[in-house]
């Protein structure tokens, strides 16, 4: 275990089991639907993303966003896209893919984006889910894992870019970022 983490919440092996449990719900869900759009927001969601993908049987597409933030631990509000899509998703189904919602002010945005660009049905699946610190009404229609208010990393999520590559999702210790 890093020396950084406080406590590992989920094992790759967890992880990984919950991916193909999502998977099976998602491919359920639009197996007579046209197979949708993966939109998967960068950076903190791509191991989930390439774990969660595998498991989901059906023709789908990918497309990556990339957005900005996040300062330190708390969301700015400011949410500016960095990189966007490069396929047009009017009329398309759309599964967003995320890492984690906290605020639920990125998603909220993201998926308005998606709707105001006239995508047909807007799904979010999330690793995990923060409820507790919701300052926007949204919710996942899949959710991975719900957590308490704590700051997490690994498996993607960083905190300044650092721990995205851990295999695991552990609590940050607080004399790392207080
Ligand atoms: P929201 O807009 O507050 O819902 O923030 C969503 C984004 O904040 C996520 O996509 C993450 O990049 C980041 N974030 C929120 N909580 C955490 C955390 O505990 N660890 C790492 N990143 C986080």
């Amino acid at each position: 275990m890093h020396s950084d983490v406080k406590e590992i919440l989920f094992t790759e092996e967890e992880l990984e089991k919950r991916c193909v449990e999502l998977g099976k719900e998602i491919t359920e869900y639009y197996k007579d639907k046209e197979a949708p759009v993966i939109v998967t927001v960068l950076k903190g969601s791509v191991l989930f993303f390439s774990e969660l993908v595998k498991r989901i049987d059906l023709d789908t597409t990918m497309e990556f966003m990339c957005l900005s933030s996040y300062e330190n631990t708390a969301t700015t509000g400011n949410v500016k896209i960095i990189m966007d899509l490069r396929q047009d998703i009017a009329d398309k189904n759309v599964l967003i893919v995320e890492d984690i919602i906290d605020t639920g002010i990125t998603l909220t945005k993201v998926k308005k984006l998606m709707q105001d660009r006239g995508a047909k049905d807007v799904k979010i699946v999330t690793m995990l889910d923060k409820p507790s610190r919701r300052k926007v009404e949204l919710e996942p229609d899949y959710a991975g894992f719900t957590i308490p208010d704590a700051f997490v990393i690994g498996y993607g999520l960083d905190f300044n870019e650092k721990y995205r590559s851990l295999p695991y999702i552990g609590i940050l210790k607080e004399e790392c970022y207080k």
